[in-house]
């Protein structure tokens, strides 16, 4: 029999409110991942082991929950009956999370990342739906890879990101699309699952207090170099600056990046819009990633690490 493990970490589906009307003022993060599981119906031929990782609110996320989720995940994914693994998780940086599983783990079985919009005690949670989805699709023959899978919608990591605060079906894969839609517990694929090389792996990240700094710098009408200077003179060693339009930038705000630059630390153009990635010219005097910003930070986190 094959195993599936739920790794517990926090967020809306974990939510509770005082009232059952109440869809927006809930406290997230206070139920335990084995309790959402009795909400969802068993998979035939599959067994179900939770584990509670972390239990917050995904706003505060951070460096020690990813190094131990990566951990766990890396441990599960080792054991040869483990077929796959489930990560609840809030929305509010579920597309972080993914991206950073990825680039640790490249797992070549399914790592699924889901949530949900609404708290548990809503008079309608989209939670159980979500992980029952979820579940269907960490039990996929051939699905491989981490992704999110959110109201019906199987997202690859890179891709993956929430463009809406409210709606049930709030993330999106941009113009890249989905890899896959999840009905009546069946798959069904449009894109090839993700595979590929980690960028690093689980046991070379540094202790969490020991990571690089990298900060996220916007463009906007009116930009200065004051969030850049302020930035390095704090001791950070990457910038990522999210662009306008190509990742084109303020020239103040590309002088002091600039310098920034000239001064070591690792500066990388992304774009603020919130589709498409930035393509390169032979003009670039800062690197361009194509990369959402926060992806991109992650991306420069990690590489910064040797
Ligand atoms: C969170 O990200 O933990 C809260 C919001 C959500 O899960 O939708």
């Amino acid at each position: 029999m094959r195993k599936i493990l739920v790794l517990g970490t926090g967020g809306t589906i974990a939510g509770t409110a005082a009232s059952a009307s109440d869809n927006v003022g809930y406290q997230a993060a206070q139920v335990g991942v084995q309790h959402l599981l009795q909400g969802v119906p068993a998979l035939a031929g599959w067994q179900l082991q939770a584990e509670q990782v972390a239990q917050i609110d995904s706003k505060d996320m951070d460096f020690a929950v990813w190094v131990a989720l990566a951990q766990r995940c890396a441990h599960w994914l080792a054991q040869e009956d483990v077929g796959g693994i489930v990560i609840t998780h809030g929305t509010d940086t579920m597309e972080e999370t993914a991206f950073f599983l990825q680039s640790v783990l490249a797992p070549s079985k399914p790592v699924v990342l889901t949530g949900a919009m609404r708290p548990s005690t809503s008079a309608a949670p989209d939670g159980p739906q979500n992980l029952a989805d979820a579940l269907a699709v960490a039990a996929a023959p051939g699905a491989r890879g981490v992704c999110v899978v959110f109201a019906g919608t199987v997202h690859g990591p890179r891709d993956v990101a929430k463009a809406h605060n409210y709606r049930l079906d709030a993330f999106t894969s941009g113009d890249a699309g989905p890899l896959a839609h999840v009905e009546e517990g069946r798959l069904r694929q449009l894109r090839e699952w993700s595979a590929g090389e980690a960028l690093r792996t689980v046991d070379s990240l540094r202790p969490p207090a020991d990571w690089p700094r990298v900060e996220i710098v916007l463009n906007h009408a009116g930009a200065g170099g004051s969030m850049v200077r302020a930035s390095v003179a704090d001791g950070v060693r990457g910038l990522v600056v999210a662009g306008t339009g190509n990742g084109t930038l303020h020239h103040a705000l590309e002088d002091a990046l600039l310098r920034a630059q000239e001064a070591g630390v690792a500066v990388r153009r992304t774009t603020r819009c919130a589709q498409g990635v930035v393509i390169e010219t032979a003009q670039d005097k800062l690197q361009a990633v194509p990369l959402s910003p926060v992806k991109a930070r992650i991306a420069l986190i990690l590489a910064l690490m040797h």
